[in-house]
């Protein structure tokens, strides 16, 4: 490899979310456990994003900051390289990250008693977005198969479409937390059913670079001229290249007329769509310079998750894996122990000193899982998974 992904950088004391989170669950962790929750990575940087920003910073002055064309020109690059999708400059609206993106969509799109769609289980805070804005959470739960792959009940997608308070479907696309990548057929007759009964498709990409091996990624716009009219499409550098902290997201807009109610509502909140001068820089330099990087990066995912995966089939059979098509996240199910969720989530922080997220954060048919992070060193992970092994043996 050319880049460095076997350092471990401890980041206690640096403000880091996730580690910080790691100390609140468990005031006395143990010194040298990395947490393996939120989803940002504990790998350093590409040299080229850290000797980029150093050396913009040697001459820049920062003050108020459009987008460049050298930055339009970087989003609209990866995108044509990587997802084989055209955008046009005027298309893109700033925002600070998608988790803003999304409410802003939800206040924008409908209207305080209306039903946003969700396919559970998901990314929490999709459920917030709507229940703090005074809508409906309504769930069209995937259906586990004997593989332990989830898949779309279809029937019950269109029911739920059908129903007229139903006004927009905030979709994961790939899905966090169940690493499932859309195949064209089902995002085809998914939004076939919301044009249908006008539903509105919030398409949130965020982990669409983190695609496995023989798995291919399909942007939703690119399906029809039909669907790119009927999308809001979340992307961002922030978890390809672990920029969060920079808040950069490119939310795409094909259609005028949904960009103009998108960008009334931001400029109301007086959010009008603007972004600090560094994430503009970061997001250009990440997506011209770091591409080998995040290649490399890829291929540590995927070793990653097989590692973990060989661990745990040789020690801890009764672990089953939701095969993992897309994202660095594992989802783990942990229910043939028979312990109850919050004993199960006990052991793993209390006991094993593991830091996982709870699946049942992502809907009710997560109890008994944990999503694993595998944007970390090699070591670090079968370090966890040795741990979880120990403290699992008494409850065979
Ligand atoms: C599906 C999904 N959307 C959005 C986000 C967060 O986006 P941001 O940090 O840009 O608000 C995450 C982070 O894990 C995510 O998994």
């Amino acid at each position: 490899m050319k880049y460095d992904f076997t350092t471990l950088v401890d980041r206690t004391g640096t403000g880091a979310s996730k580690w910080n989170q790691m100390r609140t669950l468990n005031p006395d962790v143990k010194p040298g456990v990395v947490p393996l929750s939120v989803a940002d990575m504990e790998f350093k940087h590409p040299p080229e994003l850290i000797e980029g920003l150093k050396s913009f910073l040697d001459t820049a002055i920062l003050g108020y900051t459009s987008p460049t064309d050298a930055y339009y020109n970087a989003v609209a690059g990866w995108m044509k390289r990587r997802h084989n999708w055209e955008i046009k400059n005027e298309w893109i609206v700033f925002t600070p990250g998608i988790v803003n993106a999304f409410y802003e969509a939800v206040s924008a799109f409908t209207q305080p008693g209306d039903n946003v769609l969700l396919m559970t289980p998901v990314y929490h805070p999709f459920y917030a977005a709507i229940n703090k804005t005074g809508r409906n959470v309504v769930e069209s739960a995937l259906v586990r198969d004997e593989n332990n792959r989830y898949d779309i009940d279809f029937e019950d997608f269109e029911q739920k479409c059908k129903d007229p308070k139903t006004k927009l479907l905030l979709l994961s696309s790939p899905h966090n937390p169940l690493c499932r990548v859309w195949t064209p057929e089902e995002l085809t007759r998914l939004g076939r059913i919301c044009i249908d009964n006008g539903v509105l498709v919030l398409s949130d990409e965020i982990h669409f670079d983190f695609i496995m091996p023989g798995y291919k990624h399909t942007v939703f716009a690119t399906i029809s001229e039909e669907f790119e009219q009927n999308v809001v499409l979340c992307t961002a550098p922030s978890k390809s290249f672990n920029l969060a902290g920079l808040q950069c997201s490119n939310i795409i807009i094909p259609n005028e007329q949904l960009r103009e109610t998108y960008l009334t509502t931001l400029q109301s909140r007086a959010m009008g769509g603007r972004l600090n001068v560094m994430a503009f820089k970061g997001c250009e330099l990440a997506y011209d310079q770091c591409e080998e990087w995040f290649d490399e990066l890829l291929e540590v995912i995927y070793d990653n998750s097989q590692a973990v995966i060989a661990y745990c089939n040789e020690h801890m059979p009764k672990i089953k894996f939701t095969p993992l098509e897309a994202t660095y996240l594992l989802w783990m199910d942990f229910r043939a122990y028979g312990l109850s969720n919050e004993e199960l989530q006990r052991v793993l922080r209390m006991e094993a000193q593991v830091f996982m997220n709870d699946g049942a954060a992502f809907g009710e048919a997560g109890a008994g899982f944990a999503r694993m992070n595998l944007a970390a060193p090699k070591h670090v992970l079968l370090d966890a998974c040795e741990r979880i092994k120990n403290a699992m043996a008494k409850y065979e």
